[in-house]
């Protein structure tokens, strides 16, 4: 107790200046901290229809006749052909010599047409044994993603995320993951950033299935997407937990939320932005309840639409006690830093204007590939910080953090060598301050299909030519730096990579 009051006035003094960048420190994180690189089944696997493998909203997505979806056209039949290439993706894993790996699992390759009742491919668990193996006999721990926005077609047409029959549909999917390979594998991420499923699949459209329904849909679909953990998250604990010992979590994305002028209200858009985005799910599995402010602000805008009920749905008391409580751990997927204020957003009903809050970047930030993605360390430092103090101190897994290079780039990245030394030494500064943060995660291992973007984006720390058949996995600079940070766990002599 003593120590948590501390840290919240560290807190309260450290948020009470602008964000900025402080000196480079030497050092290095707690000891046992975990390195590793992340990927996700659609963006790497290709083999979209081999063993089995049923369609998913991405291959409807993406092989759709008019090429209106994907920037290049482009779409994931083959992409790194990862699943024709384990042990090139392990070759380069091992000589990074990292502690995990995380990927993902594709729901339409175990479970072909995804529901309830629906067979179950033995091939699709045989791909996946073989891939864990090989990771296991390289001393590299898997940390599986259950779900990584490639939804099996059969789901999606029955209603998909906004449905609340797929929560059931994602249980049991879960149980067959839990039951065919968790003598394996001992961390599982449940989903991979809800935000985006929901707001881009169901609310923008950007994403597949390119619904735009912004105003209820979207929440309908978190709510779905709460419960689906929630029942996961309990099947472990009855039924496996003692047995295999694992920890079950989820992943969630934000940016930071930096007030863009140091006064009350920004600081308190601060905070509402934050809940809307990162606590909208954190919220419910951590206290069984949507944050308080987004409950008051969504019921008072929906009665003032002249509404019969919230366009944000509750849950009942036998779901209440099902989600809450229910994260091992959490993870953090974060990239970069909105300057935010307040401002009413009447008129614009659905998760943006509910908010009151409006975000900027910084046109001074050093840019990248992705327009979204501005170069912003110390947000990194700030976010943790916050996480920690909202959700009474939980154990953080950074799963996600990484730089967009064009389609031209080449293994010659200094600017990305450059965001990850400032953005990892930002996060030790954090850890050195008591942050719990256990791991950290660099996306991407590969160059590989970046959704809706398609090739013309690169995040990967090895480069790969799509053109080139043999799709050879070459390291970047950048790959070589953060083995060499991943080994020393920090930085004891200073940034190791000079760009300059
Ligand atoms: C969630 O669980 C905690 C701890 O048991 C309890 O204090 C809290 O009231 C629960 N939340 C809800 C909304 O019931
Ligand atoms: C509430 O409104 C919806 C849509 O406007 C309508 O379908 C429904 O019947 C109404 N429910 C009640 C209880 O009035
Ligand atoms: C990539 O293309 C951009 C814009 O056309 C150009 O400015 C840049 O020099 C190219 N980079 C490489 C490595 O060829
Ligand atoms: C990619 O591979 C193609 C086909 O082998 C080759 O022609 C091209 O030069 C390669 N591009 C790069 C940047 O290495
Ligand atoms: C960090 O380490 C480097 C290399 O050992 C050294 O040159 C530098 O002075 C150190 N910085 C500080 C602030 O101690």
């Amino acid at each position: 107790m003593q120590k948590f009051a501390t840290f919240l006035l560290f807190l309260a003094v450290w948020t009470s200046g602008h964000g900025q960048d402080t000196p480079f420190l030497n050092g290095t994180f707690p000891p046992g901290f975990l390195w590793g690189v992340a990927t996700s089944s659609y963006q790497i696997e290709g083999g979209w229809d081999q063993d089995g493998k049923g369609p998913n909203v991405w291959d409807t997505w993406t092989h759709d006749s008019t090429c209106s979806n994907v920037q290049d056209c482009s779409n994931g039949d083959v992409a790194c052909d990862s699943y024709n290439r384990i042990m090139q993706d392990i070759a380069i894993l091992k000589e990074m010599n990292v502690d995990f790996y995380r990927f993902s699992i594709a729901w339409s390759r175990i479970i072909p047409n995804g529901g309830i009742d629906e067979p179950v491919n033995p091939a699709g668990i045989r791909y996946y044994r073989h891939l864990i193996n090989a990771l296991l006999g390289n001393g590299i721990k898997p940390f599986v993603t259950m779900f990584h926005w490639d939804t099996p077609q059969a789901i999606e047409d029955a209603g998909g995320w906004p449905t609340e029959a797929t929560a059931q549909a994602f249980a049991r999917y879960a149980r067959v993951l839990y039951a065919e390979l968790g003598d394996l594998v001992k961390d599982w991420i449940t989903f991979n950033e809800p935000w985006v499923i929901c707001v881009l699949g169901y609310g923008t459209g950007v994403n597949a299935p390119g619904r735009t329904e912004m105003a209820e849909t979207v929440y309908q679909c978190g709510h779905t997407i709460i419960k689906a953990h929630g029942l996961a998250y309990r099947i472990y604990e009855t039924e496996f937990k003692d047995q295999q010992q694992g920890q079950v979590g989820i992943t969630l994305n934000t940016d930071w939320n930096e007030p863009d002028v140091d006064d009350a209200e920004h600081r308190d858009a601060s905070d509402r932005g934050l809940r809307f985005s990162f606590g909208w799910f954190a919220h419910p599995l951590y206290f069984g309840e949507y944050p308080p402010i987004m409950r008051e602000l969504v019921d008072q805008k929906s009665i003032n639409e002249g509404r019969n009920s919230s366009r944000l749905p509750s849950f009942d008391l036998l779901w209440t006690e099902i989600i809450n409580g229910t994260l091992d751990f959490i993870g953090l997927n974060t990239y970069t830093t909105q300057l935010v204020r307040p401002v009413n957003g009447d008129g614009n009903p659905g998760l943006f204007g509910d908010s009151n809050v409006a975000g900027r970047q910084d046109p001074a930030w050093e840019s990248s590939a992705a327009s979204w993605l501005k170069v912003v360390p110390w947000g990194l430092n700030k976010l943790v910080r916050w996480i920690y103090a909202e959700y009474n101190q939980p154990p953080i897994y950074v799963t996600e953090n990484g730089f967009a290079d064009p389609q031209n780039a080449t293994v010659n990245d200094p600017r990305r060598v450059n965001y990850y030394q400032q953005y990892i030494n930002e996060l030790m500064k954090a850890t050195l301050d008591g942050v719990d943060v256990k791991a950290y995660t660099a996306w991407s291992l590969m160059d590989n299909m970046e959704w809706s973007a398609g090739y013309t984006q690169r995040f990967g720390i090895h480069h790969v030519n799509f053109s080139d058949p043999s799709l050879t996995r070459v390291p970047k600079m950048s790959a070589i730096c953060l083995t060499q940070i991943f080994s020393d766990n920090g930085f004891p002599n200073g940034p190791p990579c000079n760009i300059n």
